[in-house]
């Protein structure tokens, strides 16, 4: 092993690993269910496979435009415009990106500096905050009111001041399955009205949403869409969170500085993919069915907990399930997602991990984008504890 001889300094010296990665790693090591990382257990459409590989055969293997492919971009703007009455151009308005983790890290590296605050509304992906710190901003928290995890405006308004650059959403939401309503986002554009706040809203579950609810993408909204950053994602839409594909939609102004950072963070997004999606878009079954199916998982997990000591959460968006296990243990969600893992052979994750503060409620999240196999095997483990 090699030493380093100095001391380091770290950017981020109170973070650890992510999460994802520590509770997976704990299912292989432990040959438990994995439902705790957001990904699918079934592979994605063999016809998507086939065209990356089209493409990769007929020589697209060299770098992309620096936005992205224009073909694809081309369908990303008709299919915005069909589903939220929204005109991007494709020219200067839309970017394609390696997945939504990086356009979230990009949007934030080009609007937030030092002294900037951003009001991030807890629990919530854990990319947001690091991305602020390491910019040199700081955050200001809000937090979804446990136990149906709605926004307060009113402490999201108490929190706005000089300083506030930016305030990110998410819808559907990662990790409580909730999703803003209309009435969400009417406040929210009245919040923000008279202000130059950027919204970065995170909508990389826009295809996940139940129950007839539809999805409030920005989009909808012209007041909030002039001054919104939407991030999307291709890996939870067709099942290929391996693939790091995504985009971003925003005013051309709000691009021309977000492509200034993106250009040097990865200059463009793999080829080959970016061909494939675009004429796999023209398929819209397979992102307007994508609610349906997993609303049918949703149900069937559901279903199968139902005898168990676990309480079910409302769930009406992205592909998570959160389980209160008060009536089980008093045990702190991390402790007990641990346990769970190594004697249950069921891997979660502890919702406190979202918070800045650990707030814990004691819910679990647990992802039903499986099998039916491998949601009947986690429930049967689920019903003896
Ligand atoms: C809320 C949220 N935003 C962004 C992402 C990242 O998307 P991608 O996998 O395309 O980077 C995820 C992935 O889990 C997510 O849950």
């Amino acid at each position: 092993m090699l030493q380093y001889p100095g001391n380091i300094k770290s950017i981020l010296p109170k973070i650890n690993t992510s999460i994802f990665s520590v509770m997976s790693a704990l299912a292989n090591e432990n040959q438990a269910i994995n439902l705790s990382q957001g990904f699918p257990d079934f592979s994605c459409s063999p016809k998507l496979i086939e065209l990356v590989n089209h493409y990769m055969k007929a020589g697209h293997n060299q770098y992309a435009p620096m936005p992205g492919v224009m073909k694809l971009r081309e369908k990303i703007a008709t299919k915005v415009q069909e589903l939220y009455s929204a005109v991007y151009d494709p020219d200067k308005e839309i970017t394609i990106t390696p997945g939504g983790t990086h356009a979230l890290y990009t949007a934030i590296s080009a609007f937030i500096g030092e002294g900037d605050e951003v009001i991030i509304i807890e629990p919530c992906y854990d990319s947001y905050l690091p991305a602020i710190k390491i910019n040199g901003g700081s955050a200001k928290f809000a937090e979804l009111k446990f136990p149906n995890y709605k926004v307060d405006w009113d402490e999201v308004q108490k929190l706005i001041n000089y300083k506030t650059k930016m305030i990110i959403i998410n819808t559907p939401h990662n990790p409580s399955g909730t999703t803003l309503s209309a009435q969400d986002m009417q406040r929210l554009e009245k919040l923000v009205k008279n202000t130059e706040i950027i919204i970065l809203s995170d909508e990389v579950y826009e295809h996940i949403i139940f129950d007839n609810l539809e999805h409030q993408s920005v989009a909808r909204y012209p007041k909030l869409a002039e001054r919104s950053i939407i991030v999307s994602s291709f890996g939870k839409t067709y099942h290929t969170t391996g693939w790091k594909m995504g985009y971003v939609l925003a005013p051309e102004a709000i691009t021309a500085e977000f492509r200034k950072v993106h250009q040097f963070i990865c200059f463009s997004t793999n080829t080959p993919i970016q061909y494939a999606l675009a004429d796999y878009m023209d398929d819209k079954d397979e992102y307007l069915g994508l609610s349906a199916f997993y609303q049918e998982k949703r149900n069937y997990f559901q279903q199968l907990i139902k005898g168990s000591k676990f309480k079910t959460m409302p769930c009406n968006g992205s592909y998570f399930q959160l389980l209160n296990y008060s009536k089980i243990t008093q045990e702190a969600d991390t402790e007990f997602a641990i346990r769970l893992t190594k004697e249950n052979k069921i891997a979660s994750i502890p919702i406190s991990v979202f918070y800045h503060k650990k707030t814990d409620n004691h819910v679990l999240r647990f992802c039903f984008a499986k099998q039916n196999e491998t949601l009947e095997k986690a429930a049967e483990k689920l019903c003896k504890i």
